[in-house]
């Protein structure tokens, strides 16, 4: 068994931008700036926004975070929506969701600007994935894929399950995983909530994605001796063992999965990493205009 080190391949890849980025200012070129709307104050959630930011200092750019009450208005937010969209100064930009449910999520992903819209959450970044046009490809499936690549995972011919079919990762990463490219070709099972008999799908993978976000639901018996195991889970739960009082714990039952993998990413350190360092590869992209050309 060998683990796949999420957090190696994130900082490998965030040094390659931060290069780009002092090629860019020596060219006397703007400094790629990324923003990020966060809306009240889940845990979770500042986490991760607090981790993007700090990530676009270390790879040298600009990183805005405009914050707003648990309690405000979908008004307010596609309000903040059209002025980032009309900034030029800012490249790309996020929501981060979960959103309050007075906001209906839909309607303020489709106020981003697809240019913009460095999560790829955009239905025209959506779509334009699924036909294999230039796009932002979300996050988390497009680091997953990349991490696939540098363990050198042959994925054609081969089964992929994933479980789990939302909208941030387990639908993209099915796409992702079928496409007719070199990092796919993969026969993909998408499994989820209604999935009658899951061990069934599960035993037969020889590559299984697990982006279900239930704490070590996924047990030995459930895979194949020999299989890649990709765990994208980080469900907070309580902790006597930290000082924050809560650990990071993922969808595998890492202890007794992990002596069946021939790989098998962490939790955390394995998918966490790479899903911040494809958002600044992302909003690269954005600053140097290579999905949508001005
Ligand atoms: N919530 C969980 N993952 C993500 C993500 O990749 N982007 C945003 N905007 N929100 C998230």
């Amino acid at each position: 068994m060998q683990l796949i080190d999420g957090k190696k391949i994130s900082l490998e890849l965030q040094e390659e931008i931060a290069l780009e980025v002092r090629k860019l200012k020596e060219q006397g070129k703007k400094t790629p700036h990324l923003a990020a709307i966060l809306v009240g104050s889940d845990g979770g959630s500042e986490t991760y926004v607090a981790s993007k930011i700090k990530a676009c200092e270390k790879v040298g750019f600009k990183s805005t975070l405009l914050r707003f009450p648990q309690y405000t208005t979908e008004e307010k937010l596609l309000h903040a929506v059209h002025e980032l969209n009309n900034d030029p100064d800012v490249d790309g930009f996020i929501v981060q969701l979960p959103l309050p449910r007075q906001i209906n999520e839909h309607k303020i992903i489709e106020s981003i600007l697809p240019s913009k819209d460095v999560d790829g959450f955009h239905p025209i970044n959506v779509g334009r994935m699924v036909l294999n046009l230039p796009c932002y490809v979300s996050a988390t499936p497009w680091g997953i894929v990349h991490l696939l690549h540098q363990y050198k995972v042959e994925t054609s011919g081969k089964h992929c399950v994933v479980i789990g079919r939302s909208h941030i990762v387990g639908s993209p990463m099915s796409i992702l995983m079928a496409k007719n490219t070199h990092l796919g070709n993969c026969t993909v099972t998408l499994c989820h909530s209604k999935t009658k008999d899951l061990k069934s799908h599960t035993l037969s993978a020889d590559i299984l994605i697990c982006a279900l976000g239930s704490p070590e639901f996924v047990t030995a018996d459930m895979v194949k001796e020999g299989a890649v195991v990709i765990d994208v889970g980080t469900t907070r739960v309580e902790s006597t063992e930290t000082k924050s009082g809560y650990k990071l714990k993922g969808d595998i039952k890492f202890d007794e999965v992990a002596p069946k993998c021939s790989l098998i990413t962490p939790v955390p350190g394995g998918v966490g990493p790479m899903t911040i360092a494809s958002l600044l590869r992302n909003t690269l992209m954005a600053a140097k205009k290579e999905v949508y050309p001005a």
